[in-house]
């Protein structure tokens, strides 16, 4: 898509990429992506929102020298550091090394690891305003969404929001709008599934950094990946804030998660969980091995705390748990307590591991884990009553 004017003095200037089938290694793309950027023409400056991944340099040049030359640009900010916004900046400042650049306060470092030259970086704080002449851009810094850097920007007297990877969508479109996508697109879909894998472990920053758009009334909301949305742009927000809610709220839920060959590890999950409820808590038995991801995802933000077993196979804990230790860092679990327990047949060394993989996990690790072996005997059994009884106060 060529420069694409959105209001007087504010152009679409970004790329598209057709042929990506992944992105960020995790995330595959059925529809290719955009990488978006935008110019912002004030009477006395002009800014540059957000540069494109490396490859697309030239074509990025191209799109902008249809609106103003590369020498005109005054400001470049940086709302995200990732490389598909932030690959083309260096060849951007070595082409006009007056250019300043407007970041977070927190992203200079950052800016300064992705350009490796000496530039003139200005970090700003929340709110802080930039004045463009007769174009007024208001920083909104939005940590953790979903990098520590990242930054969103309000066009006062446009109304446009620039929210960076907020709102975004793998779509490669040449349409400039949402409403104006034709056939073939989920949108729905592809919004949803943007914020599934990449937004959903940090909601506990998301929701608290929502409030900041509050007070803004948005016309147009304009992010880095794909089309923009100008009708009722409020309920994308909604949907943001709707996912975002704490679902461990107002219960007090501890899931007892487990995978188990020949029963013994499902014995050792019913028996806590009996325990568990006895002392007053919600405590599903989830079998991993026949439960979908997305189940297990929703099950571990509902939980206030959260208890494995395993087996041990072959001296590691089975596949299908650390498939499952793999989901922590796909929500936000962060602070959670957990423990670990299992069956084995010899030394049963997964139990250990899973419980370090959790701790590194930022998991609030109960220090003791708990191991019968094979099938477990009535000794074991009062020894797991003991275990759990000090489980619970851990829990609190
Ligand atoms: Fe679209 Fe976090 O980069």
């Amino acid at each position: 898509m060529a420069a694409t004017k959105i209001v007087d003095n504010v152009y679409y200037v970004g790329v598209q990429d057709p042929d990506l089938v992944v992105f960020d290694i995790i995330m595959p793309t059925q529809h290719g992506t955009t990488y978006n950027s935008y110019l912002v023409k004030g009477t006395e400056k002009t800014a540059l929102i957000d540069t494109v991944k490396e490859p697309f340099t030239e074509q990025f040049f191209a799109n902008i020298e249809q609106v103003v030359p590369i020498d005109a640009i005054d400001y470049l900010i940086v709302n995200h550091n990732e490389p598909d916004h932030s690959g083309a900046a260096r060849t951007l400042l070595e082409r006009n090394p007056k250019i300043k650049i407007y970041c977070g306060a927190a992203s200079m470092p950052y800016v300064r690891n992705i350009l490796n030259i000496d530039a003139d970086i200005t970090g700003l704080k929340d709110a802080q305003q930039l004045e463009l002449g007769g174009k007024t851009l208001t920083f909104r810094l939005m940590p953790y969404m979903h990098w520590p850097d990242t930054a969103m920007n309000f066009l006062e007297q446009d109304r446009i929001l620039f929210s960076n990877d907020g709102f975004a969508a793998h779509i490669c479109t040449d349409r400039l709008y949402a409403d104006e996508l034709t056939g073939g697109v989920d949108l729905a879909h592809e919004f949803w599934y943007y914020f599934d894998s990449i937004m959903r472990p940090f909601t506990g920053y998301i929701r608290r950094n929502l409030t900041k758009l509050d007070s803004h009334d948005i016309d147009i909301i304009a992010p880095s990946h794909g089309p923009l949305y100008r009708q009722q742009p409020r309920q994308w927000i909604d949907k943001y804030r709707d996912w975002s809610v704490d679902k461990s709220e107002g219960h007090r839920i501890v899931s007892v998660f487990y995978a188990s060959n020949y029963g013994n590890t499902e014995k050792l999950a019913q028996q806590i969980s009996r325990r568990l409820v006895d002392a007053g808590y919600e405590a599903p038995l989830v079998d991993i091995t026949q439960t979908g991801e997305q189940r297990l995802k929703e099950q571990l933000e509902k939980s206030l705390a959260t208890l494995v077993g395993t087996p041990t196979f072959n001296g590691d804990a089975v596949k299908p748990v650390w498939d499952f230790v793999a989901l922590y860092s796909m929500v936000y679990a962060v602070g959670k307590k957990a423990a670990v327990f299992g069956s084995y047949g010899w030394a049963g060394e997964g139990i250990k591991m899973v419980a370090d993989r959790l701790g590194a996990l930022k998991q609030k690790m109960f220090t003791e884990t708990f191991g019968a072996r094979l099938v477990p005997s009535t000794e074991e059994k009062q020894n797991l009553d003991t275990w759990t009884s000090k489980l619970i106060e851990f829990i609190g």
